[in-house]
């Protein structure tokens, strides 16, 4: 076991996707399963820290890893907007907050109250008028308290991995986040499976990290970057 190296801090973690309704019974979602931020959770709380854990749409045999910890706190959420609601209330209560759920940026403008009827629309396919939704990341960094730590994810598809980190150091800079964690994704990469590539990008020149393996092994490795930067 590691040192209780996060101990006494509190740490707002967010994992899974969110989902946005069509109708009663449809959504508009994506394949995250939680399981990197579910990860970062429970190395959080293995190093002494105590988690808010926001899981949105996690499937119980991933957030089973968290479930025997008393350290950790799940909140489950579905859409953005609830999502925005909860980390906004929450997020003066910790020292590092970091936002690995894939938050959906738009929304259906007018959700159906009831089921749409194939029946009912005379041969015609329906239109979803999407609108955006807010960018919780940005919102948590603007009401950032003194010393926290903010830690925005980006899931990228890219050709070359050079693009990966340049894409990231963009979305670095527009969102105002301390430390960006930056994975690619692809049919086969990213979400769902049981390894991922991070790397960390810092925003106050630190050089950039790169770890390899189990979603465990690189939540550890971004939460050293963490450590590090909460002391500088
Ligand atoms: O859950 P798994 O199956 O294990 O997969 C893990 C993962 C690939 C989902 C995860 O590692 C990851 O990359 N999560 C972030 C996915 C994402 O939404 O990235 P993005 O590049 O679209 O968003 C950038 C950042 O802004 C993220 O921190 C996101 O939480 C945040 N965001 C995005 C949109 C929005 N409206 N509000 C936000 O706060």
């Amino acid at each position: 076991a590691r040192e209780p190296d996060l101990a006494g801090l509190r740490i707002l973690v967010t994992a899974g996707g969110t989902r946005e309704p069509i109708d009663p019974v449809r959504y508009l979602g994506n394949r995250s399963s939680g399981r990197q931020g579910v990860a970062i959770a429970a190395a959080a709380a293995d190093r002494g820290a105590k988690v808010v854990l926001f899981a949105a749409n996690i499937d119980s045999a991933v957030l089973s890893e968290v479930q025997d910890r008393a350290a950790v706190r799940v909140v489950p959420v579905g859409t953005a907007a609830e999502l925005e609601r909860a980390a906004r209330a929450a997020a003066a209560g910790a020292e590092v907050i970091i936002m690995a759920a894939a938050v959906a940026d738009y929304r259906v403008e007018d959700v159906a109250e009831q089921k749409i009827r194939k029946e009912d629309s005379a041969g015609a396919v329906p239109v979803l008028q999407l609108v955006e939704n807010p960018d919780i990341l940005v919102g948590l960094v603007h009401q950032r308290r003194p010393g926290q730590v903010i830690v925005g994810f980006a899931a990228e598809t890219v050709e070359h991995e050079d693009e990966l980190v340049e894409r990231g150091r963009r979305k670095l800079a527009r969102k105002g986040a301390d430390l960006l964690a930056v994975n690619a994704v692809s049919w086969s990469e990213g979400f769902e499976a049981g390894e991922n590539t991070l790397h960390v990008l810092s925003s106050d020149g630190r050089p950039a990290t790169v770890t390899s393996g189990t979603k465990r092994v690189v939540a550890d490795a971004l939460l050293d970057v963490v450590r590090e930067t909460l002391d500088s």
